[in-house]
């Protein structure tokens, strides 16, 4: 433990240090989770393991929200309220006729407020705001609650395994999206209290096995690498406190129970403390409180109304029973008015003490090596921001663009402290942005390199201030008719050093000179270095028969193009551009420098081979691209790919006329909507392949 100076009582010395660590309930009754996160990590960040978003908005009377989710169902109707219901919200039972099965729920909302929250998390812990120990906590209620709370009770055996298995399929998509390391899963467990003091009518015979069973089941759909934890819940005194207990002896119970059956971790278990309650029989069944040592146990012993000097004597009362825990309110704080918030936050740091550090001392940080700008002194990064990098970058926000994630995984899974990565082709930038909102605060040096300026100038904007992240132009030498190698660019001192991965993402079928490049990365990586490269573009045999090769489309739309432009007479005005070969010749030609011919998977893995880099793996994943989201790249592109409508700068001299253009662009999509037959996504195959040197 910890020490700290504060004394609690000069009594037994168990008892002189503050109780280590803060455990957050769930709501916080602020505007946003993002003022939630900043809130809590700056009042509290070095007391907390875990921060929730705070339920805030719709949710923030935990699970009222959930009764228009019950009520939209048309298998109901809505009966008047009955005693002892969680609000006075009308019950709801089936229909005559109408069978529990029938009901389906879309969606319950928890998934979806879970990832949104995490997006805001990830980023604030990667500006190193939310401190690099703490998880984003994911509350939930156990689906005991709203069956109970808004269901008549001859209809809620019936109801519950429907709403249970949607609330297994929301965490089955929280736990798919959100970062095992970075996640814990708290199951908010209030009614089940209340059935076991028998104020809450119970529908399954044995209402403690009932329980028990009902939470284990829940909690094996939480995997071991996510936390895991329970919030034990009398309900909270302002407003719905629904018996005070006798005594912690349910709790421990409860408790002792789980601890002894879930076959995995019990990250940690928080129980309230009335604020009256500092009396020893409260508190003695927590002698019998057998947890693990990674077991973290909260006490919601803090009430805002007796402030400091009562939580401490609670404290006091506690440790003549139970040594380690943590401090916490007896419930979430979001029916509170939003002005308790710093007081409450004051007050949890007043009787509490930071947390022993869990992040090991780091052995390699990253530094650049001695006599290497990080941007070098060139004139591309003193010009404005170009309007065409610009909107490449807007493909962050396409759906196809998830092909970055699982090169974000390897790269997460394969980056140790002091590593230095080279993105090659790294564009604008987009993949280090998503990189740095998994990996957070690993200290990997990241090196952006790239033949555009145009793009490296975007990149820029977004990491000129990061010293972890270095950019590099690949200027074309004329007289060599190539552009400069990775080891030229990056010159002895990295070269020195060595590099220990090159990634390279949706570009590597548009390296015109494959073994050359591949060279020079073999010259710039370290023995055993890695290489992981993602392309949609690559001829792969195990594409599933539907899917397309991305830049295919290119040739396909220009083929439709020239059929209406043949018939269709709003765009008579190019026809004479089909009779002109040998410029349309040259348009085709550009076309195809830009949107390079596809080659075979084989090309590059034999490539790779004869560079001297070992293939380590070769997969493939379908990725959906919806059709707007390619519109708008093709639209990017647009000279290329159809530059014959209107004339291009590059092979007519000239530049074609704004309403040429809109022409352009209407002909892409008209073939567009053709090709795809009006739908809305089509399926492509993205391969990854890994190598080592
Ligand atoms: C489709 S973008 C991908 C950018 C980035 N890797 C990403 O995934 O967002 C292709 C990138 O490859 C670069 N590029 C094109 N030809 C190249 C070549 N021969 N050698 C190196 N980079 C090239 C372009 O400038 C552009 O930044």
């Amino acid at each position: 433990m910890a020490t700290s100076t504060r004394t609690v009582t000069a009594g037994d010395s168990r008892s002189s240090v503050l109780p280590e660590g803060v455990h957050l309930v769930g709501s916080v009754p602020l505007a946003s989770s993002e003022e939630v996160f900043r809130t809590a990590a700056g009042g509290l960040g070095d007391r907390l393991r875990r921060v929730p978003d705070g339920e805030t908005g719709p949710r923030s009377d935990w699970i009222v929200w959930q009764y228009p989710v019950l009520s939209a169902q048309p298998q109901f109707e809505v009966g008047p309220p009955g005693p002892g219901h969680y609000r006075a919200l009308p019950r709801l039972r089936l229909r005559a006729g109408e069978r529990a099965e029938s009901v389906r729920f879309e969606s319950l909302g928890y998934a979806e407020a879970a990832i949104a929250s995490y997006r805001v998390f990830a980023r604030l812990k990667r500006d190193g705001v939310i401190p690099a120990q703490c998880r984003l906590q994911v509350c939930l209620p156990t689906p005991l609650a709203p069956i109970s709370a808004f269901v008549a009770a001859e209809d809620q055996a019936a109801l519950e395994p429907t709403y249970e298995s949607r609330m297994l399929a929301e965490l089955a998509e929280i736990v798919d999206t959100i970062p095992h390391e970075q996640l814990a899963v708290q199951w908010d467990t209030n009614v089940e209290l209340g059935m076991l003091e028998g104020v809450v009518p119970v529908w399954f015979s044995d209402a403690r096995a009932g329980i028990l069973e009902r939470l284990l089941r829940l909690s094996r759909h939480v995997p071991p690498a996510v936390e895991l934890g329970y919030h034990l819940c009398y309900g909270d005194s302002q407003r719905r406190y629904f018996r005070q207990p006798a005594d912690a002896g349910k709790l421990v119970q409860i408790a002792g129970a789980l601890a002894g059956s879930l076959g995995r971790p019990l990250n940690w278990i928080h129980m309230p403390v009335p604020r009256q309650r500092d009396d020893e029989a409260y508190f003695e069944p927590l002698a019998d409180l057998r947890l693990a040592p990674e077991t973290e146990l909260y006490l919601g012993l803090v009430h805002l109304t007796d402030g400091e000097e009562g939580a401490l004597r609670r404290t006091r009362a506690a440790r003549r029973h139970v040594e380690r825990f943590g401090v916490a309110t007896e419930c979430g704080w979001g029916r509170r008015a939003p002005s308790t918030v710093p007081a409450l936050i004051e007050l949890h740091r007043s009787v509490s003490a930071p947390l022993p550090s869990r992040t090991p001392a780091r052995s390699g940080v990253f530094e650049w090596p001695a006599g290497f700008a990080r941007i070098p002194d060139e004139e591309w990064t003193r010009q404005d921001v170009d309007s065409f990098g610009l909107a490449y970058d807007t493909v962050e926000h396409h759906g196809w663009y998830r092909n970055l994630d699982p090169t974000v995984e390897d790269l997460t899974r394969s980056l140790r402290d002091g590593d230095l990565l080279v993105d090659y082709s790294g564009g604008t930038g987009i993949l280090l942005d998503r990189l740095k909102l998994r990996m957070f605060d690993r200290q990997v040096g990241m090196l952006i390199v790239d033949s555009s300026a145009k793009f490296l100038r975007v990149a820029l904007e977004k990491f000129r201030d990061d010293p972890l992240v270095g950019l590099r132009l690949l200027r074309y030498l004329r007289d060599q008719k190539r552009l400069l190698f990775l080891d030229e660019v990056l010159g002895p001192e990295v070269v020195g050093r060595g590099v220990d991965a090159i990634v390279s993402t949706n570009a590597i079928h548009l390296y015109y000179d494959l073994p050359d490049t591949l060279a020079s990365w073999v010259r710039t990586l370290r023995p055993g270095g890695l290489v992981f490269i993602n392309s949609g573009n690559i001829r792969n045999p195990r594409a599933r028969p539907n899917e397309w090769i991305l830049d295919e489309t290119v040739w396909v739309i220009d083929e439709v193009a020239e059929g209406l432009v043949r018939t269709d007479a709003r765009y008579a005005a190019y026809r004479d551009a089909l009779d002109d070969e040998e410029r349309l010749a040259a348009h085709r030609a550009h076309r195809d420098r830009v949107f390079i011919t596809p080659r075979p998977l084989h090309f590059y893995l034999e490539t790779l081979e004869g560079a001297g880099l070992h293939v380590q793996d070769v997969h493939e994943e379908t990725i959906e691209a919806s059709v707007d989201d390619w519109f708008e790249l093709m639209s990017t592109y647009h000279d290329a790919v159809l530059g014959w409508v209107g004339g291009t700068e590059k092979v007519d001299g000239r530049a074609p006329s704004s309403e040429a253009v809109d022409d352009r662009l209407a002909l892409i999509r008209h073939s567009m909507d053709i090709l795809f037959g009006g739908r809305r996504d089509f399926r492509a195959c993205w391969t990854y392949i890994t190598a080592s040197r």
